[in-house]
């Protein structure tokens, strides 16, 4: 109890419910499952009573949407497809038409090199790349350890793209940065200094300096017919919950890091940056058509062409009518910035649950910043919720 109101139920019984998890704060903090994520995932997904499409929807990334399918299967002991998971960065796969052709910068651990390459960008850089080709002087304090480095972040015996294939020159100038997922913790002053390279000096890091050194110097140094360089951002969240006791920085600390630098001394944002991921509404569009597809493979709504066509021609909520086919999509979070915002901004049929095993676990009968439609303690009294809700 204590949530602001909920949307009224569809008024056709016909349209099935569905599920949107978050992973950190929900199912898992840190290495431990939660054993209330075990007990949800059997009422909906071991063929049980209840059969409902259900999509993972989380700000973590790092790894292929294969990947963390299989590690959901062993932490969750049901199966969990590659189709149902809504990583931070998958909507990056969209930009790879325009970007997949021109050298970009991938920050990010894991896998993220890997990641965008299958995303269709090929001609991807890091900033250990960067740091191999520049040398010490560009990171005086330390480059980070090639330990932490992503895989294939490292030239092995190939030719050191930024030096050998002049990527980042003004011939081939770096064209977007992409912020995949956090960076390491040793990588975080290599990657402040050296996307603020990148973002300063129009995509070619190397351009001689005007001098003398002024802020206004900085704003105003890109040469005539250069392009700012695009920055994305894949994950908003300033915090988020793992297993220690109290919130930890995620990838917005390190936006606005980077932000407060190129503030202090340009004089401004960074411009033209884009934010994906939870609370944005890339995210929330790319679940609908997933759990769409769901729930016409599981016989839960008829595969009608027309029927979507009618719900996107009356508006619907953007969603291309995929939206309008449910009678609700629950989406279960921890985190009332991401999960509950994105829910609420996504509008009916999204309803936004609030558990309190993560970001918010105060006593607190709801968010005051963005109040949830339904709060309860876990991700299983989320499921009951909404099993009694669509009864
Ligand atoms: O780095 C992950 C974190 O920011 C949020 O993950 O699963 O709670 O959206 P999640
Ligand atoms: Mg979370």
């Amino acid at each position: 109890g204590g949530g602001a109101p909920v949307p009224p139920l569809s008024a056709n019984p016909t349209k099935p419910a569905a599920f949107v998890f978050d992973i950190d704060g929900v199912l898992v903090r840190g290495p431990a499952v939660l054993p209330a994520a075990r007990t949800a995932m059997q009422m909906l997904l071991s063929g049980g009573a209840w059969r409902a499409p259900v999509c993972f929807l989380t700000n973590g990334g790092g790894v292929s949407e294969a990947r963390k399918a299989e590690e959901l299967t062993s932490w969750l002991g049901v199966e969990v497809g590659e189709d149902q998971v809504i990583l931070s960065h998958s909507p990056f796969r969209q930009l790879a038409p325009r970007l997949g052709d021109v050298p970009v910068l991938v920050a990010g651990r894991r896998d993220v090199v890997a990641v965008a390459r299958s995303y269709g960008f090929s001609k991807v850089l890091t900033t250990y790349h960067l740091a191999e080709a520049f040398g010490r002087a560009a990171t005086p304090f330390g480059a980070a350890p090639l330990t932490d480095a992503p895989k294939g972040a490292t030239r092995s015996g190939g030719p050191c793209p930024v030096r050998d294939l002049g990527w980042g020159s003004e011939a081939a100038p770096i064209r977007a940065v992409l912020v995949f997922n956090d960076p390491a913790g040793d990588a975080w002053y290599q990657d402040l200094q050296l996307l603020h390279d990148v973002i300063t000096s129009h995509g070619v890091p190397l351009r001689p300096h005007p001098a003398p050194e002024t802020a206004a110097a900085l704003l105003n140094r890109a040469p005539p017919g250069s392009r700012p360089v695009e920055v994305f951002f894949s994950n908003p969240d300033l915090l988020w919950a793992n297993d220690h006791p109290r919130p930890r920085f995620g990838q917005g600390a390190f936006a606005a890091a980077l932000d407060a630098l190129h503030r202090q001394t340009t004089g401004g944002p960074i411009s033209g940056a884009r934010w994906f991921g939870k609370p944005n509404r890339e995210p929330y569009r790319l679940a609908e058509r997933l759990l769409l597809a769901q729930a016409v493979r599981l016989g839960l709504a008829p595969p009608s062409v027309a029927e979507d066509a009618a719900a996107a021609a009356s508006g619907g909520n953007g969603g291309g009518g995929a939206a309008a086919r449910f009678s609700a999509i629950y989406a279960v979070g921890d985190n009332p910035a991401a999960d509950v915002r994105g829910a609420n901004t996504a509008g009916p049929p999204w309803v936004s649950v609030l558990v309190r095993t993560g970001v918010f676990e105060g006593r607190e009968a709801n968010s005051a910043t963005d109040p949830a439609h339904i709060v309860v303690d876990d991700v299983a009294a989320a499921v009951e919720a909404a099993r009694h809700r669509e009864r």
